[in-house]
């Protein structure tokens, strides 16, 4: 099939989200609606469902947007530095404080702050955080001057967090906070009409990045990529045609689609405990080992994940 017949009416709004299905068009819909208003937004959906991108569009779309967007994510930064990097310390505010760091919260002064993985941030400082967000304003670490600021704030996880909220692994007061408008990523396996676009615009973009000309993709293949239910959602796309980019040689897409095969992880009737150290071993090697990975893919908080390698007897050398 060529590529330019694989064509999309352009959207104004959203010049970087490609897709054309309902599901989309609803997303994007509720963000023009919420983009002008100063509410907060809680960005949901799997992996690789473009959760960044939407909060960067509600940016672009506010009154806001000449104003910083600030993303924090607070899965990657070590649990005992994110009080620091939101909120900033002043000069020997403790030992190694040699001077004055201004935080994130600040830094998005007058813009929008992003928190990506909200679902990661300790419960500890959970209070500060609503505090932060409700009386607007906050104290620098090792400061009694109170600052205000003027941010819009946008939070994004994979995470389930009513049941965190049960599990009292999340605060509820800081869950109503932040709920005030929820938005809804689809599943790319929710929405395989996106599919064939997509893989249009991923090829046309790593062709262009590494100098080839690739103006057809099989229906072999567009099927193929049609079936597989991406895991790992628009990422795993992405990933996937930018090998198959590298992979070809002529101007025709040339796909491994051996790499979309289903492989039988584990027999059928497996103790449920055989399953779980299947499946978690296999999510581990996925990620590079990377806890925090894993942990975001399994859905679950890294303190979650540790018990259960534990309890399950995995460790993460020799997966
Ligand atoms: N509709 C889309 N059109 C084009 N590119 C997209 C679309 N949605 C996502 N992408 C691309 O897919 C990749 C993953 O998107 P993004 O980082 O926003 O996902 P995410 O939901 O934040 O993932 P994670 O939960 O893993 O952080 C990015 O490279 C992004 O540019
Ligand atoms: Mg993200």
């Amino acid at each position: 099939m060529p590529l330019d017949s694989l064509a999309q009416a352009p959207k104004q709004n959203f010049p970087e989200i490609v897709g054309c299905s309902r599901a989309l068009k609803r997303v994007l819909a509720q963000v023009e609606l919420v983009a002008p208003t100063d509410a907060t937004v809680l960005v949901l959906g799997e992996i690789g469902t473009g959760k960044e991108l939407i909060a960067l569009a509600i940016h672009r779309l506010s009154p806001r947007r000449n104003f910083p967007f600030v993303s924090v994510n607070c899965a990657a930064i070590p649990t005992g530095l994110l009080e620091s990097e939101l909120f900033g310390y002043e000069k020997g505010a403790f030992t190694g404080a040699l001077q004055q760091k201004i935080g994130r919260f600040e830094m998005a002064n007058r813009g929008t702050l992003f928190l990506d993985e909200v679902g990661d941030i300790p419960l500890e400082l959970q209070p500060k955080l609503l505090r932060a967000l409700q009386e607007k304003c906050f104290e620098r670490l090792g400061s009694t001057r109170t600052t205000p600021i003027d941010i819009r704030l946008v939070a994004a996880t994979n995470q389930n967090l009513t049941q965190m909220v049960g599990d009292k692994l999340f605060r509820s007061d800081l869950y109503y906070r932040l709920k005030v408008f929820p938005i809804t990523l689809p599943a790319l396996r929710e929405r395989p009409e996106d599919i064939p676009l997509l893989a249009r615009h991923f090829t046309e973009k790593y062709g262009e990045r590494m100098g080839r000309r690739i103006d057809f993709i099989s229906s072999t293949t567009l099927n193929a990529m049609i079936d597989w239910p991406w895991p790992g959602n628009i990422r795993e796309l992405e990933n996937f045609i930018e090998k198959a980019v590298i992979l070809s040689r002529g101007t025709s897409l040339r796909a491994p689609l051996s790499e979309l095969r289903i492989t039988p992880a584990v027999q059928a009737g497996s103790a449920l405990e055989d399953v779980e150290r299947e499946h978690i071993a296999r999510m581990l090697r996925e990620s590079g080992g990377v806890i925090s990975v894993a942990a975001r893919r399994l859905r679950v908080p890294r303190t979650t994940l540790n018990a259960l390698m534990k309890k399950l007897g995995i460790s993460r050398t020799g997966l």
